[in-house]
């Protein structure tokens, strides 16, 4: 196998691959390095032939305006630039030069140095051997060391920008959403102009995804190229999207948001976080699981790891919550073959409600007398890990902890406090807050066997000011994110058994920075099963089925008044990490009954789900029919999940075929017995019958015979 990195310093060219992809960069006669390639593999003589092809001169142009993989604003470029900074004197342009290379089989740096300021940018990449997702990152150093060099503004540092390459048209594809309804899919024809996806929230958000996919508008579920991106970031970020007139197309991908700047003194560094990026030509579902095997092999912190089934009992008891309440929850849990029992909001200070008590990390003692121990006793003595929530980054203002430290909200002395959820947040870029929040949740897990934690952050930044700052305020934009990455990181080292759920009002905090240190994702609070479909469509484009949290609750649905079929919604939640989120009191014997064979049944292709290849065989906005299959790593079993809406009277459902199976194998259905051959099942489908009602639905199981 030729190395990952290939250069040719005759052309200046670096040719990074993986197994069906390359991204090859060029560094011009200016020093400027232009993406050269971004599509199927090329040896490093094919990549050179590509400099015999000069870029197209237009009168009032500079032809690498849109061409460069390090994009630093100057010269006559007018796109958007990813690297923008203000030096002390009012000077905006970056000249760069070109400094030094350093490389491994997988590694490239690039450095370049400023011709005139005291400012060096490094380019680092990294290629990952198997699925060919490139990881990109940004340091910008001030190398001044005297005051009188001032300090550097940065006023933009992309991660990355992705120069694609020139297609028959572009076609956006990205995720909007909201509180109770995120990351639904859309895909768009992309305009002239910059398209600008970000958040200023201070967190990921509901509301965009850091990720784009880009097509030519051709492609489809199974064929077609895909280039593809994301930010692994937790805070505010930007990803823009330009379409030039002159037919090139860039993503740049980065964190912070407008007018937010950073400053570098002398000495100082910028790190950005990583943006990665994926050349696909097998569709869209070919791209999704090319992000999910790098996410699950290379981003998440115990990527081996089944998932357990979990209850969480926040839909069932809201705050009122109680040692003989959670244990009776817990009781008819582990007799649905529950794994993991969580409880949610309400256990601690004055929270008995969400006025009160938020940041006070101990338990209430009215409602645990003798503390959490006896339940977390009853917990494991039923046979399951014991989970809690907390939500570290926040405080009411009616709290010991606000009272004893008013100072450490992110405030403006000049400014109202928008209160939201009665709640506000709390300024973790402070070092003695970030100190505060490791030592109050290192003792919580030191005096409690507690072996998981529901994190969840409620309400977005806002007036956000840090008014006795030593240093630039602005960084707490920044320095948040980065402390509670290092308290989580800190904890799990302390912690090594605890696993951990990124929430922040259901599905605000998902991205690929959160998930290198999470287990699973809160995926959203809306559990209604039919509105699921979409969600979970959404969020299967970039993230595997091993971290989306998926909870069974009642019928009618709390929120949205809907009945839906058990089954129904146990299939539903299924297709992630199968959890609990009912009132178990509520439910009948006869439904306990029937939870606990489903719990059992999703146990069996569990692995499938978790650890195996998805394809999307018919999705939600295609009709009535929304199926997905797994299949295992190494081919030998299949699970596909399948519900039907509706069926107008007099039509059939529709077929149905499989894909990737092994066309002259045969494979049994693990509940009926029934024998089918690989090739017909891809061609032909599987035989559904579902039963006749609205909201039918069926897990099939499928093993392969040798
Ligand atoms: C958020 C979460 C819910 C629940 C509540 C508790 O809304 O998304 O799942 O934990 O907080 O207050």
């Amino acid at each position: 196998m030729p190395p990952h990195i290939a250069h040719d310093p005759d052309h200046r060219l670096w040719v990074l691959s993986g197994p069906t992809s390359s991204y090859v960069l060029h560094l011009d006669d200016e020093d400027r390095l232009r993406g050269l390639h971004w599509g199927r593999r090329l040896t490093p003589e094919q990549a050179a032939s590509l400099l015999e092809r000069p870029l197209p001169r237009r009168q009032f142009e500079d032809p690498t305006d849109g061409a460069l993989a390090l994009d630093a604003a100057g010269g006559m470029r007018y796109g958007h630039a990813a690297v923008q900074v203000r030096f002390a004197d009012g000077v905006r342009d970056l000249e760069l030069n070109w400094t030094a290379e350093s490389r491994t089989d997988d590694t490239l740096v690039l450095t370049f140095a400023d011709r005139h300021y005291p400012l060096t940018v490094e380019a680092h990449f990294k290629v990952y051997a198997d699925t060919g997702v490139l990881e990109r990152h940004l340091v910008l150093r001030h190398t001044g060391t005297e005051a009188a060099d001032g300090p550097v503004t940065v006023v933009r540092a992309d991660s990355a920008t992705w120069t694609v390459p020139r297609l028959n048209g572009y076609r956006l594809s990205q995720v909007h959403g909201q509180w109770g309804a995120e990351t639904q899919l859309s895909r768009t024809e992309l305009p002239y102009g910059e398209t600008v996806l970000s958040s200023r929230r201070g967190t990921t958000s509901h509301h965009a995804n850091p990720w784009v996919m880009l097509d030519d508008g051709t492609a489809t579920e199974e064929h077609g190229r895909v280039h593809s991106c994301a930010l692994a970031w937790s805070g505010s970020w930007q990803l823009t999207v330009q379409r030039l007139p002159t037919e090139r197309v860039t993503v740049s991908a980065g964190f912070g948001h407008a007018p937010i700047t950073w400053q570098l003194p002398p000495g100082a560094e910028l790190r950005t976080p990583v943006s990665a990026a994926a050349y696909t030509e097998g569709g869209f579902g070919g791209a999704s699981r090319a992000w999910h095997r790098y996410l699950l092999d290379h981003v998440l912190p115990h990527p081996g790891e089944l998932r357990p089934v979990l209850y969480n009992s926040w839909e069932a008891t809201e705050f009122d919550v109680s040692v003989e309440g959670q244990s009776a929850l817990a009781e008819r849990a582990a007799g649905l073959g529950v794994e993991l029992f969580v409880m949610d909001d309400g256990w601690f200070g004055s929270r008995t409600h969400d006025a009160a008590g938020l940041g006070d990390w101990t338990p209430n003692a009215e409602r645990f007398p003798d503390g959490l121990g006896p339940l977390i006793d009853r917990v494991h003595e039923l046979g399951m890990r014991f989970g809690l929530w907390v939500e570290p980054e926040m405080v009411n203002p009616d709290s010991d902890l606000y009272r004893a430290h008013p100072d450490w909200v992110l405030h403006h002395p000049t400014r109202r406090r928008t209160e939201h959820r009665n709640q506000l947040v709390l300024n973790l870029a402070r070092p003695d807050v970030a100190a505060w929040m490791y030592d109050r949740l290192d003792e919580l897990l030191t005096k409690n066997d507690i072996d998981f934690l529901k994190w969840d952050f409620n309400r977005p930044f806002t007036e956000a000011g840090w008014p006795d700052a030593e240093s630039d305020p602005e960084a707490l934009w920044t320095e948040h994110v980065h402390n509670l990455y290092a308290v989580i990181d800190r904890l799990r080292t302390a912690h090594p058994h605890l696993r951990i759920e990124s929430c922040s009002s259901g599905g605000a905090r998902l991205d690929p920075g959160i998930l290198a240190r999470t287990d699973q994702v809160w995926t959203s609070d809306n559990t209604d099963a039919l509105d699921r479909l979409d969600i979970q469509h959404g969020f299967s484009q970039l993230y595997p089925a091993r971290v989306m949290g998926a909870w069974v609750t009642d019928s009618p649905n709390p929120y949205t008044g809907r009945s839906l079929p058990l089954d129904f919604r146990f299939h539903v939640a299924m297709a992630g990490v199968l959890a609990i989120g009912g009132d178990l009191a509520r439910w009948s014997a006869a439904e306990l009954a029937r939870a606990a064979e489903l719990v059992a049944a999703y146990k069996r292709v569990r692995p499938l789900v978790q650890h195996g290849r998805q394809y999307r065989l018919s999705s939600p906005g295609d009709g009535e029919l929304s199926a997905v299959q797994y299949l295992a790593p190494d081919g030998t079993e299949a699970a596909v999940l399948v519900t039907r809406r509706a069926r107008r009277f007099g039509h059939a459902d529709p077929a149905l075929p499989l894909r990737a199976l092994a066309p002259d194998a045969r494979y049994r259905d693990a509940d009926t017995g029934a024998l089918h051959h690989g090739a017909v099942l891809l061609s032909h489908g599987l035989p559904l019958r579902l039963a006749p009602q609205d909201n039918a639905s069926a897990l099939f199981h499928l093993v392969r015979e040798d």
